[in-house]
């Protein structure tokens, strides 16, 4: 078993990102000015776009695979088409980030085999015909970072550096492309659809980016600054600004749409505004019907940012003031148990027999009477025969000004339809079986049609025995680099 990614996850939980200025000059290029010098407003162009498409929001579907399993890959990737003519890839989805990036020609350290079992291939902007390279003094790059680049020339090339949770990094330039999505046409039919969007083209990887473990070709970012997929295609009058997942932990893959989602209903609670994460408010924890009795502080709603909602953590982390009485609540039936630590991290003790009836459910309330019920089977995996380790970890997730909240990541989000509906600002879920379908409204035709599950590694799950966990913990998108 291989835990060392775990390890640097855990002391790199508190890294921060920096979108910045990369000072290497290899990765200056000359560009051409897409308006011939006249500079066309972000606005004019948005304008112009929701006038034209005011009617064509379309209901898109994300082929998914990958499971959230800390003993498999850990992860759950999506299938997009970039370029012109289109070439797909396979990205890690996350919405703790903002932008989509993906491995480009001449990258350094970037992997060319995946475990995951899809091909991997590089992004060639000399190889599209749309490829457009997007310069720093460019809307979307002044956008991006809240106003223009110190040391921005004419035909600098806007670029980006991204370090995630776990240390691992990514830095490179943004290009504008096409970007290739299936389209929900029918029940359980799709048909192809484009637009054209900015994303990252990455010229150099490091830490976990960089091995072949759980390699994917890049990470789509569905966070909601106006630098993510859904808000340039929202900007650009293609999609609403809703989209939803259902994560299948048992079979793999599951199901990623954007637009409005019909059936199921689910309860929702409110986002925590202003938040770079997707925060909501929790009220109290339950263990197996009895309220954690915790600090009256922890859940104060006053200066509290929330709880993070993260789908690009495989697990659940939790301050020691919440981590030490969950635990002991949840194996207070078992005082004969011996915990020992794995691999310096995880918890773990010998169990036989079935957790589910042997341990309590956990569950959280949130505002809005909203709640998620958390099984063993979801918290407690299997490292090995009859040794169980808990997913809880222990430590939340330091904030910037130094408190820890908690977050939540793929141990609690599978196996429920999670939606994030970013125009009425609310989140909600319901337990769901994700390898079945949901009901989705398509704007552009104005029917209302079934998405099915996809599963695009089904054929090829990471080979047994081997624990590949990849942790883009990604936590911590910081600030733009002006604030
Ligand atoms: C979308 O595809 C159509 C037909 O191939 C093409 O004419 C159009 O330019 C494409 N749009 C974008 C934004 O790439
Ligand atoms: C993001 O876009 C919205 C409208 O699309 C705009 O009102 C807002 O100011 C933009 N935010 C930033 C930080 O540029
Ligand atoms: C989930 O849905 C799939 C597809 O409809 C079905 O085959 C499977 O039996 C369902 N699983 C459960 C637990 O109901």
């Amino acid at each position: 078993m291989d835990f060392r990614r775990w390890e640097l996850l855990r002391l790199m939980l508190l890294i921060n990102l920096h979108l910045g200025l990369l000072c290497s000059a290899n990765l200056v290029l000359d560009v051409k000015h897409k308006f011939g010098g006249r500079k066309r407003g972000l606005g004019e162009l948005r304008a112009h776009d929701a006038l034209r498409h005011a009617r064509l929001l379309s209901a898109i579907s994300l082929p998914l695979g990958g499971n959230g399993l800390p003993s498999e890959a850990g992860l759950y990737f999506a299938k997009i088409g970039l370029g012109t003519p289109s070439q797909d890839y396979y990205v890690q989805v996350d919405t703790g980030s903002d932008i989509l990036w993906v491995n480009c020609a001449g990258c350094n350290k970037c992997p060319t085999k995946s475990d995951l079992g899809v091909p991997l291939k590089l992004f060639d902007p000399k190889g599209s015909s749309t490829a457009k390279i997007v310069a720093c003094d460019q809307d979307f790059c002044e956008a991006t970072y809240n106003g223009q680049l110190p040391g921005c020339k004419p035909d600098l090339a806007c670029q980006y550096n991204v370090v995630y949770g776990d240390g691992s990094s990514t830095a490179g330039y943004f290009v504008e492309d096409a970007i290739q999505l299936n389209h929900v046409s029918g029940n359980f039919q799709t048909s192809l659809t484009n637009g054209s969007i900015a994303f990252g083209c990455g010229a150099k990887q490091s830490g976990t980016l960089g091995s072949a473990n759980a390699a994917t070709d890049g990470i789509l970012g569905f966070g909601q600054s106006n630098s993510s997929m859904i808000s340039q295609l929202a900007t650009a009058g293609k999609v609403k600004k809703v989209f939803a997942h259902c994560l299948d932990s048992v079979n793999g893959g599951g199901i990623f749409t954007i637009g409005q989602v019909v059936q199921p209903k689910v309860n929702t609670t409110p986002l925590v505004p202003n938040q770079q994460h997707y925060n909501v408010i929790m009220k109290a924890i339950e263990v197996g019907g009895d309220v954690l009795q915790l600090p009256t502080d922890e859940f104060d709603t006053q200066d509290q940012k929330g709880t993070i909602i993260d789908s690009g953590t495989t697990l659940a982390y939790l301050p020691e003031e919440v981590y030490d009485p969950l635990i002991s609540q949840i194996l207070a039936q078992h005082k004969d148990l011996k915990l020992h630590t794995v691999e310096d991290l995880f918890q773990c003790f010998q169990y036989i027999g079935n957790v589910d009836d042997g341990f309590p459910d956990v569950t959280f309330h949130f505002a809005n009477s909203l709640t998620l019920t958390t099984y063993p089977h979801d918290y407690l995996f299997q490292a090995g025969n009859d040794l169980w380790c808990l997913g809880w970890m222990s430590g939340g997730f330091q904030t910037k000004d130094g408190t820890h909240s908690i977050l939540l990541g793929d141990l609690v989000l599978s196996n429920r339809l999670v939606i994030y509906d970013l125009e009425k600002q609310t989140i909600g879920w319901t337990e769901y079986n994700c390898s079945s379908n949901i009901k989705l409204k398509d704007d552009q035709s104005g029917g209302t049609y079934s998405v099915a599950a996809t599963n695009l590694n089904a054929a090829s799950r990471p080979t047994g025995g081997r624990i590949s966990v990849f942790l883009l913990a990604l936590i911590a998108l910081a600030d733009s680099f002006f604030t």
